[in-house]
């Protein structure tokens, strides 16, 4: 039997490993798969376990409050040398551009397990942008015997780099599987967005209210660039009474802190804990206009057919660019508050439903190379 092991710590790696988990479990006559999670983050991994179905094999629990990168590199390396050791995996599987994701791959390195990159090749080329994570996912991929590049501009970042095209497998996003599984759990199941508070619901189904979804987290905006944002918010709030902003914040006191401070008492302000992701994907539907900072609602929203507008200078998911389904913005305040007023007008505010970055079947086809590769 072939032993897998997928590693993931961050609510993004879970909901994009998710569906992969799922395909290899099964395939339990040819694989035996396990899953261990860093929990580098804790509560909103745990959502996502939660709403997948997913029990841990194996839980480092790094997670402290305020925990810097030397933090989870040296605690995601000292707990997988364990893990490793105890289960010995013919292959580690990784996602990503995450602390937990780069750290697991040196690990398994050391032990000379190899390695398989999800989500890989995608490039800033800009150390500075998103950081750490462009440095994390140039490193994973350094490590990695086998890539699945969502895209084939993706498959060519890693020609360019010299990286043997035999190793590049082209799959598409597996947030896209994520996505249509989570759509066809809330239907099969008739579900609600149980626990959105009920303000935000109203709001939601209020047609005389326009409204606005915010998530912001990235490090390289921490300090001015989130007070830009925040003055943005409060300006948009200020200038339009039917609009009203609904912000699930991000836990990071980084993040919390200022949020708080700045956009507390508006009252067309909805500050709330993070969203469980079936809720999530909700309110993304309902919402008239998103502004992320985040990579998997860029990765999302083409299928969403609303304006997405990216509070970032550059990204490596430009497919979304070129198709016109998302903008970059910046942090820069008369930036995002211009756009908004823009896509806020109903006749701006229709944009195709284009989803370059996958097709539902990337599982199918990751697993597919499993299968192929250890029959060999
Ligand atoms: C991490 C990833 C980033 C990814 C993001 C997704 C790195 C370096 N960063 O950044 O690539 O885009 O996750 O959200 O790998 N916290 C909680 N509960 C949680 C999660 C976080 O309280 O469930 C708080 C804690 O105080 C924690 C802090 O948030 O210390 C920061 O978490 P961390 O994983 O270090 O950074 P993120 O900004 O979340
Ligand atoms: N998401 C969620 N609840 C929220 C906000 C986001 O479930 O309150 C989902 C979102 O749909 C996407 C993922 O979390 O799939 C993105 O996570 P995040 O923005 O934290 O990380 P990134 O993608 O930027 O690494």
């Amino acid at each position: 039997m072939n032993k897998i092991l997928l590693v993931f710590g961050t609510r993004p790696e879970a909901i994009k490993m998710a569906p992969l988990v799922k395909k290899f479990k099964e395939e339990s006559d040819l694989f035996d798969c396990k899953v261990c999670v860093t929990a580098q983050h804790r509560e909103m991994l745990d959502q996502v376990l939660q709403w997948f179905e997913i029990t841990p094999d194996y839980d480092l629990n790094i997670m402290r409050p305020g925990q810097d990168l030397y933090d989870i590199t040296s605690n995601v390396m000292l707990g997988m040398r364990d893990v490793l050791k105890a289960y010995q995996p013919d292959a580690v599987l990784v996602h990503g551009d995450t602390t937990t994701s780069f750290a697991t791959a040196l690990a398994a390195f050391y032990q000379q397990i190899p390695v398989g990159h999800i989500e890989a090749g995608l490039r800033t080329y800009n150390l500075s942008a998103p950081f750490p994570e462009e440095l994390n996912r140039q490193l994973t991929g350094r490590l990695a015997q086998w890539h699945f590049v969502p895209t084939s501009l993706n498959k060519n970042n890693l020609l360019s780099e010299g990286v043997d095209e035999k190793t590049i497998h082209l799959t598409g996003n597996t947030v896209i599987d994520a996505l249509y599984w989570t759509t066809d759990k809330i239907k099969r199941q008739a579900l609600s967005a149980g626990n959105v508070d009920a303000n935000v619901i109203s709001v939601l189904k209020d047609p005389s209210i326009q409204t606005i979804l915010v998530t912001a987290h990235r490090r390289e905006s921490f300090g001015h660039g989130f007070v830009n944002i925040c003055e943005a918010l409060s300006k948009l709030a200020r200038m339009h009474e039917h609009v009203a902003i609904i912000y699930p914040v991000h836990p990071n006191p980084k993040v919390k802190e200022p949020v708080e401070r700045y956009l507390k008492n508006i009252p067309n302000i909805h500050l709330i804990e993070p969203l469980n992701y079936q809720d999530f994907v909700y309110v993304m539907e309902a919402a008239d206009i998103v502004l992320t900072d985040s990579g998997g609602v860029q990765e999302e929203a083409p299928s969403l057919g609303k304006p997405v507008l990216v509070m970032r200078d550059v990204t490596e998911r430009v497919e979304a660019l070129e198709g016109g389904t998302v903008e970059l913005v910046g942090t820069d305040v008369t930036k995002i508050v211009d756009r908004i007023n823009h896509y806020l007008t109903p006749e701006n505010n229709f944009i195709s439903k284009v989803n370059p970055y996958g097709d539902g079947k990337a599982v199918e086809r990751i697993v597919s190379t499993f299968k192929a590769h250890f029959n060999n």
